[in-house]
C-alpha cells in the first residue's frame, strides 16, 4: 500500500473511484452522483492537479486506487490561516486497514506545512459514525452541527463541522477531546 499526491494523470482512477463513492455512500459528500458523472475530465483534472494551496492524495493498492482524500488552504486572506479536509473515501473492500488514517495524517502533516496555517476544518454527517471516529482519533472535535445540512430523498441529514487546532497540535493528537 502506498499513499501520494495524485496528479492530472490519475485523473480517470480518482473519478472511478469517486463516482463509486458517490453511489456507495451519498449521505458522505455533499455532492451528487448525478452531477459529477456528467462533469467532464476537467474537472477531475483540476481537482488531481496539486499546487502550493491544495493536494489530493491517493491510496494505491497494487496500482489500484482503492482509498482518497484531500486539503485545500482557504485563499480569502482573512480565511488563509484555515484549511478544508473534503472528499475522504476508502474502497468497501479496504475498510477497517488502516487507509483513511494514513490519508488523514498525510493531509494534516501537509497543512502543517503550510507557513500560517492554524486549523483543519471538515464537515460530517451526524448519522456516519465510522467516519465521526477516525476524525476524533486524529484529534479533530466537533464545534457545531448544521441541521439539514444535506437533503437526500427527501431526507434531512444535520451535518457535524470538527475542527482541529494546529497551535497545539501535539496535545490535540495525543488526547483527544472527550
Ligand atoms: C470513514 C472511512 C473513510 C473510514 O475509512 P477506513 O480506512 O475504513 O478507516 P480506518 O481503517 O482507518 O479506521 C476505521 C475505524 O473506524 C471504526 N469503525 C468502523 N465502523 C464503525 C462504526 N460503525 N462506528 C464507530 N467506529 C467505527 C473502526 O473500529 C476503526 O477504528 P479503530 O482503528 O479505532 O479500531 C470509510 O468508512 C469510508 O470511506 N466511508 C465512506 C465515505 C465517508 O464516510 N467519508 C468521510 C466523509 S466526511
Amino acid at each position: 500500500m502506498i499513499i501520494r499526491p495524485l496528479s492530472v494523470q490519475d485523473a480517470e482512477k480518482m473519478r472511478e473511484l469517486r463516482l463509486l463513492g458517490l453511489q456507495t455512500d451519498p449521505y458522505a459528500f455533499g455532492s451528487a452522483y448525478e452531477t459529477e458523472v456528467k462533469k467532464p475530465m476537467e474537472f477531475f483534472e483540476s481537482r488531481c492537479e496539486e499546487t502550493g494551496d491544495k493536494v489530493f492524495f491517493g491510496v494505491f493498492v497494487q496500482g489500484s486506487l482503492k482509498g482518497m482524500g484531500s486539503i485545500r488552504r482557504e485563499q480569502a486572506p482573512k480565511y488563509r490561516h484555515h484549511a478544508e479536509i473534503n472528499a475522504v473515501y476508502v474502497h468497501p473492500d479496504f475498510r477497517g486497514r488502516g487507509v483513511s488514517q494514513l490519508i488523514l495524517k498525510n493531509c494534516i502533516d501537509r497543512a502543517r506545512s503550510w507557513d500560517g496555517v492554524e486549523y483543519i476544518q471538515l464537515g460530517v454527517s451526524t448519522i456516519n459514525e465510522p467516519a465521526i471516529h477516525i476524525y476524533t482519533k486524529a484529534g479533530f472535535s466537533i464545534w457545531g452541527t448544521m441541521k439539514s445540512a444535506l437533503k437526500i430523498d427527501g431526507k434531512d441529514i444535520d451535518e457535524h463541522m470538527m475542527c482541529l487546532s494546529l497551535k497545539h497540535a501535539e496535545s490535540n493528537h495525543n488526547n483527544p477531546p472527550r
